[in-house]
């Protein structure tokens, strides 16, 4: 049955910079690979939903058009849409703008941008593309959009000049950096505009939100209540929504017999030494090489707890097209190497170095193993892996030391806190941690576990959305005085 447009039930548009499920080729085969990460599982049930759907770039670039057919076919039967991209939009807007400008400056690494006009306006040719892609889906002006993360920050109000009443949703991922320094961004005032289109617009944590409300008002001299801009005679609102992860999926696989057998291996196999876990994607914003500092000035003042700890480093391999991200990994191995040649003896080696992406099910047995799990971002959104480890905690044992420069901190209240600048804390926090009580452990997890149980992924989604119709029904309320 062919119904007509006023008919049509409210469709839901997900647009992010990947989508979902990543295409790979391999032996002349495209392979569809879904994604595990936190969005990919929080909004699953929403963009799954019949006529919803979920629009992002597949992860690769087809070599024909019989590719780019196949990929979009398979796409559709999951409710999936890519926008392709060239080799030379790739480097403009995803390395050069995306990761050189926007992910230096709102990581608060000034040093690290590189401005470069023509990758700016790579940046903006490519919001365009995906706000052409959206129009292709036919959207409806009572269709719900929710845009995510800074790789997509003009689409909001390409959307809005293409579809004045939507209800448009933004959140970003990653840090908003105090006005000063956004203020660095010779194209700041554009991607604010940019934002604006949406009506909701989230961040992590309260200090992000009152950068930007900051950036907003100072740059753009916007008039301003509480947490609500007057944008052309539309309010729009910014506010905090810290995110969640899927803990029923970590907390039941770290329950499973087999998670446990292989959490036993691991731990046999590093003789039940004291056993420190830190998952990190590659990136200078996580605090790996002040980390490993950290670890062998306890190596050094602590000699007698050489061959009691053993520190297990995995590194998922990202953006290693970016020059800083090339750097980051040969320091890393540099550092690395270091350490185990100056204080390894033939029995012991003091870290355990990965540099490779693991399934969900080595990752979980990893946490399950872990007597402490290290969190030494410099900057970080959010940083989910800490959340990951307390939900697979499901003993309740094991103690997190965390950054407080990561969104998590302001939720995580039990963990040990440090500042990763400091190497004298962190060696503090990882002595503390390799002596703590299992009362105290106990203790300290239950807090944080019934936390992440109830601000999970689910519930970030519903909250978002409730909210987003509630301000579109205020808005409609002040049209109508
Ligand atoms: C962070 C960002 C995401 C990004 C992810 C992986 O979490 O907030 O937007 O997708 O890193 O980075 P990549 O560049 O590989 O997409």
């Amino acid at each position: 049955m062919i119904f007509s447009k006023h008919m049509r039930n409210k469709k839901t548009i997900i647009i992010s910079n990947r989508l979902p499920v990543r295409v790979e080729r391999r032996d002349g085969d495209l392979h569809f690979i879904p994604s595990e990460g936190g969005l990919a599982t929080g909004l699953g049930s929403i963009y799954q939903q019949e006529g919803n759907i979920w629009v992002g770039w597949p992860g690769f670039v087809p070599e024909s058009e019989q590719e780019e057919r196949l990929t979009r076919e398979k796409l559709a039967e999951l409710n999936l849409v890519p926008v392709f991209l060239t080799e030379e939009e790739l480097q403009g807007y995803y390395e050069g703008f995306s990761n050189e400008v926007l992910w230096p400056i709102f990581h608060y690494r000034l040093s690290y941008a590189v401005y470069n006009t023509e990758n700016w306006h790579v940046y903006q040719q490519v919001n365009k593309k995906f706000a052409e892609v959206i129009n292709r889906q036919d959207p409806d002006e009572k269709d719900e959009v929710w845009i995510h993360d800074y790789q997509l920050m003009l689409l909001p109000q390409l959307v809005r000049e293409d579809h004045p009443t939507i209800a448009i949703g933004y959140f970003q991922h990653i840090p908003f950096p105090p006005d000063e320094v956004f203020r660095c961004i010779p194209w700041r005032d554009e991607l604010i505009k940019g934002l604006l289109g949406a009506d909701l617009i989230a961040f992590h944590t309260y200090n992000d939100t009152q950068h930007f409300l900051n950036a907003c008002t100072h740059l753009l001299g916007l008039p301003i209540q509480n947490n609500c801009l007057l944008v052309d005679g539309r309010s729009v609102y910014a506010e905090v929504y810290p995110m969640g992860i899927d803990f029923d999926k970590f907390s039941d696989l770290a329950k499973s017999t087999s998670i446990q057998q292989r959490a036993q291996e691991i731990k046999q196999y590093y003789r039940n030494r004291k056993f420190i876990l830190c998952i990190d994607r590659l990136d200078y914003s996580k605090g790996i090489i002040e980390r490993l500092q950290a670890y062998e000035s306890l190596l050094q003042e602590h000699p007698e707890l050489r061959e009691q700890v053993v520190l297990y480093q995995l590194v998922v391999p990202s953006r290693d097209t970016v020059p800083q991200y090339r750097l980051l990994r040969d320091e890393i191995d540099r550092a690395v190497g270091h350490i185990n040649s100056v204080y390894g003896v033939n029995e012991w080696q003091p870290i355990a170095y990965y540099y490779n992406s693991y399934p969900l099910e080595e990752l979980s047995a990893l946490y399950v193993a872990a007597d402490i799990c290290l969190v030494t971002s410099i900057r970080d959104g959010m940083n989910l892996v800490c959340k990951e480890y307390v939900a697979s905690k499901v003993e309740s044992n094991g103690v997190l030391v965390l950054s407080e420069l990561a969104g998590a901190s302001k939720e995580l209240l039990e963990a040990i806190q440090v500042n990763p600048n400091s190497i004298d804390q962190i060696r503090q926090a990882l002595k503390q941690a390799i002596e703590m009580p299992e009362h105290e452990q106990q203790r300290r997890m239950q807090d944080s576990i019934e936390i992440v149980r109830k601000f999970n992924v689910r519930h970030w989604v519903k909250i978002f959305f409730n909210r987003l119709h509630e301000i579109k029904t205020l808005q409609k309320q002040e049209m109508a005085r």
